[in-house]
């Protein structure tokens, strides 16, 4: 079966928006993995809009499957990276403005700047996983850096506006996937997923791990929503 990566830096995001302590990424995380998920992602922006350091160092204390950190080639967070020692990263392009991440890596354009990060990963045992589009010149500078995984963006597919498109972008996701497992690559996708178009990427044969974010916690917060109240008012009366 593929298997399912979840993103927890939206529950950060809620609990940034108050500063305080709650809800917990970490306390999340342990449930996602209570509900057989089989990996726990989070990124650890530059900016720290919502997962924190110290979320980090106790996602790494707490998750005894796989910890995902996903980040970008800066120094800092690498060098943080390779003290946390998670698993696996997954490197991602970053802009300071943006509301998520846009669009895959440019390996072809970072190439040595990423093959080095990879190698820093390879001594430390981490594994390295690399967010591309779903193209070919990007899968060959990806295994020609180094990689041994990719994650292809689904952005495209979910954000298609047209019946069409979508397959469009759907086919492109397949080929490349058929394309990257022939040169000896793990190919995971994600981004954008949710209960609507998932099931059309998780037929696709040979995808090994889904990473799903931000609809996983936007459909939590609905369907805990009744036992939230219900606790609420048992309280106050
Ligand atoms: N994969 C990567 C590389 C991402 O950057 C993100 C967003 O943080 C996701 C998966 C999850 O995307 P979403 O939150 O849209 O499910």
């Amino acid at each position: 079966m593929t298997k399912l990566g979840v993103n927890i830096d939206h529950v950060a995001t809620v609990r940034e928006a108050r500063g305080g302590a709650n809800p917990d990424p970490v306390e999340a995380a342990m449930d996602c993995i209570g509900a057989g998920c089989d990996s726990i992602v989070c990124h650890l922006r530059e900016d720290r809009r919502h997962i924190k350091d110290d979320d980090v160092w106790r996602l790494r204390e707490a998750v005894k499957t796989v910890l995902n950190l996903e980040m970008s080639i800066a120094k800092d967070i690498v060098e943080i990276a390779c003290k946390v020692r998670p698993e696996q990263t997954t490197l991602v392009p970053e802009k300071r403005r943006e509301l998520t991440t846009e669009g895959g890596l440019d390996v072809v354009k970072y190439f040595g700047k990423i093959a080095r990060v990879i190698e820093k990963f390879n001594e430390k045992k981490i594994e390295t996983s690399l967010f591309i589009d779903p193209s070919r010149v990007q899968i060959d500078a990806s295994k020609k850096a180094g990689a041994s995984i990719i994650e292809l963006h689904t952005g495209e597919y979910a954000d298609a506006r047209t019946n069409s498109a979508r397959l469009k972008e759907l086919d492109k996701i397949k080929r490349s996937a058929e394309y990257a497992i022939s040169i000896g690559l793990e190919v995971n996708a994600g981004h954008g997923l949710n209960y609507a178009n998932v099931r059309d990427v998780a037929m696709i044969k040979g995808i090994n791990e889904l990473n799903i974010g931000h609809s996983i916690v936007a459909r939590a917060i609905i369907v805990g929503m009744r036992q939230a109240v219900e606790e609420m008012i048992g309280l106050i009366k």
